[in-house]
């Protein structure tokens, strides 16, 4: 038995964890005086804190993670057979799981063939920029070592993956940040920097080539984005974009990144949002959904293009992939990822997403209908956002602080809710959902009736 998971006394573990525990995203101050939330168990759709409470997540562990739910037995018995037969070993070697998990994970994956394992998304998403530079270094004289990443997207907390924050906020005071890293304008029509026009989708793409030629396409290694950004406002590429930033991108010979580490393994009712459109990437890189939060894992994925790269000349001994993750080494993660994947194939989730996805969606344009302040509403699957405005004429951006008011008033309500933070100066103004893949109706209707109240009980 294990003391700490059995403690019967929570106020021990209240002021254990009020004095010890240092809690990502948060200013502590207030902690002194309010009793840190903590959370004990969770089932399917639903969370218990300490005090006994129940509620409903509408944002799947926090960060948009747990997709198949809470407490799927299936997938701790999984990784506990596993650790005990073998934990772990450097994944210099192969595992049984890692193997089969990167060939299920191929299978749903045409035109990519190659699965490197680590741990966070930023990870995944720095093994793609070391990648780059180092073909950079061994194809390019060096030359095409910049990283295109967008406005309003994130990578990750590492500083590198930082350098290619399109969200300002995460980057203050953590400078100086590395170079090479360039930034490329946003794609959110409803905040066109271009008016009023038709063609938007081609027009925010070209925008893309216009940076491009600025720097120079022959200093160009690759080009990073979201296919849906998620933490930078729930954007959905409009029509016409993606076509164009693959021309692009095969014109001037730059290599697609694409960051599935939110869109991954579902969450868009596809496997993956690029899948939603008509992209060919050189690297994908997932990790939130992969294992639902069970296990710790990450993959940065290749086409085989890219892999040879690293293999063409075993006479350079500088000349392959020199990296390591330690724990990309264990097992859990992989062994986690396949019974992740056979649970949304055999329930059938994929499906329910899109469903449950468009059910989330009508709610929220109706609630449109009915609040003022919200300004738009978008989302793709069981990813929706939005947005809060004080004015719909002039799309003036609620404060952050009402915002939070809005998530605030669905948690006192019992639903967990989540809001863009402290990214994007003046522009921390959307409402985040995405509730795990089995939400029933039932349950998107209690999610949006909450926000209904939340609102009303704001701005009135
Ligand atoms: C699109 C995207 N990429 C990368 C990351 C970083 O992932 P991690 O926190 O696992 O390092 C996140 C985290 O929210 C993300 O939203």
């Amino acid at each position: 038995m294990n003391s700490a998971i059995q403690h019967n006394d929570i106020r021990d573990v209240i002021e254990a964890d009020r004095a010890h525990v240092w809690h990502h995203l948060t200013q502590h101050k207030a902690l002194e005086t309010v009793d840190p939330r903590i959370f004990v168990e969770g089932r399917g759709m639903q969370l218990w804190d300490a005090t006994g409470r129940e509620y409903l997540d509408a944002v799947s562990g926090g960060v948009w993670t747990v997709n198949v739910g809470f407490g799927r037995e299936s997938i701790a018995n999984a990784v506990r057979d596993q650790l005990v037969k073998l934990n772990y070993f450097a994944n210099s070697a192969g595992s049984i799981p890692g193997a089969l998990f990167a060939q299920k994970l191929i299978e749903k994956m045409p035109g990519m063939s190659r699965v490197y394992y680590s741990n966070s998304g930023s990870e995944a998403n720095e093994k793609v920029f070391k990648m780059v530079r180092q073909i950079a270094h061994r194809h390019h004289g060096g030359r095409k070592y910049k990283i295109l990443y967008r406005e309003r997207d994130y990578h990750g907390t590492t500083l590198g993956t930082l350098a290619a924050a399109g969200q300002p906020e995460r980057r203050e005071q953590y400078g100086p940040m590395p170079s090479g890293f360039v930034e490329v304008p946003h794609c959110l029509e409803y905040r066109s920097q271009y008016g009023d026009i038709a063609d938007y989708g081609e027009r925010a793409a070209q925008a893309i080539e216009e940076v491009i030629l600025r720097e120079g396409p022959e200093t160009v290694g690759a080009l990073c984005l979201e296919p849906i950004t998620a933490g930078g406002g729930v954007i959905v590429p409009p029509e016409g974009y993606w076509e164009t930033v693959k021309d692009i991108c095969r014109r001037y010979d730059i290599l697609l990144h694409i960051d599935e580490v939110v869109c991954g393994v579902g969450r868009t009712g596809k496997w993956f949002g690029y899948q939603h459109y008509a992209i060919e990437p050189d690297f994908v890189t997932m990790a939130k959904g992969v294992a639902s939060g069970y296990a710790a894992i990450s993959c940065t994925v290749t086409n085989e293009k890219v892999f040879n790269l690293f293999k063409d000349d075993p006479s350079d001994s500088l000349s392959y992939f020199r990296d390591i993750s330690t724990f990309g080494g264990c097992v859990a993660g992989p062994v986690a990822a396949l019974e992740n994947m056979r649970i949304i194939e055999e329930e059938g989730l994929l499906e329910n997403t899109s469903r449950m996805g468009e059910r989330m969606l009508a709610n929220l344009r109706e609630l449109q209908d009915r609040h003022a302040v919200i300004g738009d509403v978008r989302g793709v699957g069981l990813f929706c956002g939005v947005e809060l405005v004080t004015d719909r004429q002039s799309k003036t951006p609620a404060g952050e602080k009402q915002v939070q008011e809005v998530v605030a008033a669905c948690m006192a309500d019992g639903v967990i809710i989540g809001a863009t933070n402290r990214s994007l100066p003046g522009l921390n103004n959307t409402l985040c959902f995405s509730p795990a893949l089995i939400v029933s109706a039932a349950e998107i209707d209690a999610i949006t009736a909450a926000v209904d109240r939340a609102l009303t009980k704001v701005f009135g």
